[in-house]
């Protein structure tokens, strides 16, 4: 299905939770977008020697998986989104809730990246565990608004999935969008981002929503512009089949370090 006229109100008026996670997150499978994703985090993580007293998922939607990784490595966990029929449908993974999504696969998956050994249903309760300890708070977040969490919100990490990139299509709007999802990266800080690249729309159900059809080169500009230090940024455009027919066929995967002004 083609979209004839952006809507800038879509997210408003057709977003279902259920409906995505139906989509995109309810195989028996890992898409391979996931795999590459879930594995640049895995090894950052394991080899950046650091860990991050706060930390964000922008955009996170009714998802928790990419919090796998994060949780033994932060301090605290804050999820925004910009629906709360999402943070909703987190609340209830949060609470342990019987009809929450089960994200046992996704948490599995992320705990044998780590340690290269099956892991047992024990390691992965011990995990969802210490995934909701972490987080400490739900935010509603309006990237379309220069301070997308309100005044002074500074995190450590801030992590996005398809988000900015997800949020307009047009290619203007997205990089002010972008900019005001790096302005809440602390001086030092990391950001760590995965965009569909150059698609201009997914589907849920048989709905259409928009992508802004970014690729490297955009993000690359917009990390600089918001001052990360290209020396210690990595950015890697991966072939992806898992999703060719409904959203996209690559992606790109961004890890960043920003400008500190007290580094020398
Ligand atoms: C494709 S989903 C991504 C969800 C999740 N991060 C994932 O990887 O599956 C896009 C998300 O962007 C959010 N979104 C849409 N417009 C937004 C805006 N203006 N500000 C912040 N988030 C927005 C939607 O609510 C939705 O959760």
């Amino acid at each position: 299905m083609e979209i004839n006229a952006y809507n800038p109100n879509i997210y408003d008026q057709l977003w279902n939770p259920q409906e995505y996670l139906r989509e995109y997150y309810s195989h028996d499978f890992i898409p391979d977008d996931e795999e590459a994703f879930q594995q640049r985090l895995v090894a950052f993580l394991k080899c950046g020697g650091r860990t991050f007293a706060r930390a964000i998922d922008v955009g996170c939607g009714p998802t928790v998986h990419l919090h796998t990784a994060l949780a033994p490595y932060v301090g605290e966990l804050h999820l925004a989104d910009y629906l709360s029929a999402n943070l909703n449908e987190i609340q209830k993974w949060l609470r342990d809730e019987p009809e929450a999504h089960n994200w046992d696969i996704n948490i599995k998956h992320v705990l044998e990246l780590e340690t290269l050994s099956q892991a047992t249903p024990a390691d992965i309760e011990a995990r969802k565990q210490l995934m909701r300890q972490k987080v400490t708070a739900l935010k509603h977040c309006d990237l379309r608004r220069s301070d997308p969490l309100g005044k002074g919100a500074k995190y450590d990490l801030v992590l996005s999935a398809y988000c900015a990139d997800a949020a307009t299509q047009s290619k203007e709007e997205w990089r002010q969008m972008i900019g005001s999802l790096l302005s809440l990266c602390a001086e030092g800080g990391v950001a760590i981002l995965l965009s569909a690249c150059q698609s201009r729309q997914y589907q849920v159900a048989d709905k259409s929503f928009p992508f802004a059809s970014v690729d490297g080169a955009d993000i690359a500009a917009a990390l600089a512009a918001a001052g990360f230090d290209p020396l210690r940024t990595t950015l890697e455009t991966v072939s992806i089949k898992t999703w060719a027919e409904l959203a996209f066929d690559k992606i790109v995967i961004a890890i960043a370090a920003k400008h500190s002004s007290q580094a020398s």
